[in-house]
């Protein structure tokens, strides 16, 4: 940054709205434009290591495609005599091959600052079909917050968890599956401790939550289609709709920045110096 002697002399003594707001991108919207640029950012599978994890799909690097330039298409397919996930000290059974993204970076709020992501999802509501675009906790568990989830109701998903009881949600009907929606979701530091977390769908604000004390807590970010689980079972069964219905494109959308805008401001509003774009 650009500053002379005089200007550093004065800076303490200037307000938090006068300091220049820092960004970053994270993800760049380039990261689908190929297979290349997709494994820079993105690991398959689970960014925390194993192929399954709450419901009936093994996820695989053959079911994740950059189909065309700037969309990544993760198709589930039915599949038969796979041996069962375990979560929760239950045995789930697989019924799909599928896919998983997770970032190979780890995303943190700091004080004073926020995280932003976008996307354009274009996503199944069949029963059965559970794809998400998420953020969970690196170490321990929560925080996780669903930036869009879909569970095979027609309704798409925003939840933050404070517990695994305790938790922020709200469901919205989700028209017209089969066109992409634009998602965007805003984490801001509030207070030092806690995070606010903002959820956009097509440009129109769905849901303003607080997540208690993300802020400074690292996230892996998820994009995966699982199946069954919470999305009900039994899944759909032909391997037709399964390419038609339980693929999500993405578009080259997914945008992650970084946001911080000066030091901690003690309570002082700084919603509205920060940010965005
Ligand atoms: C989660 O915790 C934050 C911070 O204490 C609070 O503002 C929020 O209301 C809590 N969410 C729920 C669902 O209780």
């Amino acid at each position: 940054m650009y500053m002379n002697i005089f200007t550093a002399l004065l800076l303490p003594l200037a307000s938090v709205s006068a300091l220049p707001k820092r960004a970053e991108t994270l993800i760049p919207k380039s990261v689908f434009d190929n297979t290349a640029n997709l494994e820079q950012y993105f690991t398959y599978n689970y960014p925390w290591g194993g192929n399954t994890h709450n419901g009936g799909a093994r996820m695989d690097k053959d079911h994740v495609k950059i189909s065309t330039p700037g969309t990544l298409t993760i198709t589930a397919q039915p599949v038969k005599g796979q041996p069962p996930a375990q979560h929760g000290g239950k045995n789930i059974p697989i019924n799909y091959l599928s896919g998983a993204v997770g970032a190979k970076q780890h995303f943190t709020v700091p004080k004073g600052g926020g995280l932003s992501f976008s996307g354009s999802f274009q996503a199944t509501t069949t029963k059965g079909t559970w794809p998400a675009f998420w953020l969970t906790a690196v170490n321990g568990w929560p925080p996780e917050i669903d930036m869009a989830e879909w569970k095979g109701s027609g309704k798409i998903s925003f939840n933050t968890f404070n517990t695994s009881s305790v938790l922020s949600w709200k469901d919205v009907t989700y028209s017209n599956p089969g066109q992409f929606h634009d998602i965007r979701c805003e984490l801001r530091d509030k207070n030092g401790k806690d995070t606010e977390v903002k959820f956009w769908m097509d440009g129109q604000l769905q849901a303003t939550h607080v997540g208690k004390d993300y802020t400074g807590k690292p996230f892996y970010l998820v994009i995966n289609l699982q199946m069954e689980g919470s999305s009900g079972s039994p899944g759909p069964t032909t391997s037709e709709t399964f390419v038609t219905h339980t693929s999500i494109p993405m578009n080259a959308n997914i945008l992650a920045r970084y946001d911080i805008f000066g030091e901690e401001s003690g309570g002082h509003n700084i919603v509205t110096d920060r940010y965005i774009e």
